[in-house]
């Protein structure tokens, strides 16, 4: 803040301190000085009233014990903490100063000059606030959903089965009305000119992504944009629906930060899929996340291919306004994978040769495992560059049940299942520094795995994603946890130096 100003708020704190001293002294004087009596002013009638304490304690004293405070943190108004507890502060001396002048009008029915007084300090100091303080409103909005979602909203739902919780909460994002999602929009999402990026000729407004698996019913594309996502992915869909792996389907491991998932690619197929987005204008950029139907007809390498290109063609059919694609190739948990898999090159050669016959008409992405040799990842990288797949994401489930991150208690909980969240981070970083340092003018890259804040963010655009997706850190974090990445990014940006989110792309590698 600059000098003067920050003089003007000081001056006015001190005055409010000296009325509220003064008021406090007429209280436990029962004496009166300077207070013209008129058929609407008594002072001490009013100083006196029993509307004066709260608890046995004069307002009037706490009014002076809130001053000083005040004064002190005036003088720390730099740090965010501060500028919270001002805004707060002072929206609710105005709320009180509108209470005490309604007592004074209508319940006593006489004014005291010097309360009058302290009221119009009350509006002046809440003025000043939002005046030096204002654009903070916001943060302490979102943080505080983000303290209220932590302590109060994930304790009881983390009582609650998680397959449950996940599938009524998708129900319930799909249905909020109109005007609520205006209102979240105008808390949560800012336009943040350094988040921008035009990639593959796809406007990004912010790099935060939803990863493929959360909205696998193509229900919340609507949503999703008014907490500040950048884009999202819709499935993985499948050619032919499935209902689901034999339970539990997903668990919570919550000191390992990490959800246990076992869905196996649960999703209503393409043909339902679609019919629910055809009609859907997007706001961002969507993406359709394309498997391999988990059946047990799927009995040949052919068939299965077969399978994931038919899905492809009827998409690109479709009037679909779909951005992109991602070509799932490694999810860990298709019980009916009769030992087909696309991490054997011959395989993932034939699939992608049937993908660029199918030649979709927007880029694709591939979806990477994290389990993988870094020499085979680049054998599979560099067979994929022969091909028309324009990016990839690394990466997938940690599958490692041993992985030195997953604490070992919560994972004999389960039989099935893979891991994402915490124990995904590491190697899904070391993945994308190794495509980026191999690959870097041929992939776009998308990070995914453990991002549960901005500073976890920045590691993955530093080693070479030009894009980040999440599921796991929301779950944990809250919602409001894109809007503080997306803000705290941003920040970070301008802090340190970078005009764009492009610039600090792969820095971290040599
Ligand atoms: C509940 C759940 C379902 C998932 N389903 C899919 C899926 O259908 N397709 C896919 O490519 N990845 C799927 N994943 C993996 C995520 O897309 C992501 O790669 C992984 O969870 C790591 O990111 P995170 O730590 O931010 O969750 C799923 C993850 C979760 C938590």
């Amino acid at each position: 803040m600059q000098k003067v100003p920050f003089i003007v708020f000081g001056i006015f704190i001190l005055l409010g301190l000296s009325d509220s001293v003064f008021l406090t002294w007429e209280h436990y004087t029962l004496t009166s000085i300077g207070c013209p009596i008129s058929p609407w002013i008594n002072c001490l009638a009013v100083t006196s009233s029993k509307y004066s304490e709260i608890f046995g304690i004069p307002l009037a004293l706490l009014g002076s014990i809130y001053y000083v405070f005040l004064f002190f943190f005036l003088t720390k108004s730099k740090e965010k903490m501060f500028k919270h507890f001002f805004l707060i502060t002072s929206s609710f001396g105005v709320l009180f100063s509108i209470y005490l002048i309604y007592v004074q009008a209508f319940a006593i029915g006489l004014f005291c000059l010097y309360c009058l007084i302290s009221s119009v300090i009350s509006f002046l100091i809440f003025g000043l606030t939002f005046y030096f303080f204002g654009s903070e409103w916001k943060t302490l909005v979102v943080d505080s959903f983000g303290y209220s979602y932590g302590y109060i909203i994930k304790p009881i739902l983390f009582l609650i089965d998680a397959e449950v919780v996940h599938t009524n909460m998708v129900k319930f994002a799909e249905m909020l009305p109109k005007s609520l999602l205006k209102l979240f929009k105008f808390i949560f999402v800012n336009n943040y000119t350094n988040l921008k990026q035009n990639i593959l000729g796809i406007n990004f407004k912010t790099p935060i992504g939803l990863a493929a698996g959360f909205d696998y019913e193509a229900r919340l594309t609507q949503t999703l944009p008014s907490i500040g996502f950048g884009f999202q992915t819709v499935g993985t869909i499948t050619n032919m629906a499935y209902g689901g792996n034999p339970g539990p389907m997903l668990g919570r491991l919550p000191k390992s930060k990490s959800l246990l998932v076992n869905k196996g690619f649960k999703n209503l197929g393409i043909v339902e899929t679609l019919s629910r987005l055809v009609d859907k204008r997007f706001v961002y950029p969507v993406g359709i996340s394309i498997g391999r139907t988990n059946s047990v007809t799927l009995n040949t390498i052919g068939k299965s291919i077969n399978d994931i290109a038919t899905a492809f063609k009827i998409v690109k059919k479709s009037k679909l306004n779909n951005s992109f694609f991602e070509l799932n190739i490694s999810c860990p948990n298709i019980i009916h994978d009769l030992g087909i898999n696309f991490y054997e090159l011959t395989n993932l050669e034939k699939l992608l040769i049937a993908i660029d016959k199918v030649n979709p008409n927007k880029p694709v992405f591939i979806k990477m495992p994290i389990d993988q040799t870094d020499n085979h990842t680049i054998s599979m990288l560099k067979l994929i560059t022969r091909h028309k797949v324009k990016g990839v994401i690394f990466g997938n489930l940690q599958t490692n049940k041993k992985h030195r991150t997953l604490i070992q208690n919560e994972v004999n909980k389960y039989k099935m299942g893979k891991y994402s969240g915490k124990p995904t981070f590491e190697d899904s970083n070391r993945l994308i520094k190794l495509a980026y340092k191999n690959f870097k003018d041929r992939f776009i890259i998308i990070g995914c795995g453990g991002v549960f804040n901005a500073e976890d963010a920045w590691v993955k655009f530093t080693n070479g994603a030009s894009l980040v997706q999440l599921i796991t850190g929301m779950i944990f974090e809250g919602p409001q946890l894109i809007a503080q990445i997306n803000r705290d990014l941003s920040y970070k940006l301008s802090k340190e130096g970078y005009k764009n989110i492009a610039e600090i792309v792969g820095i971290n590698v040599n």
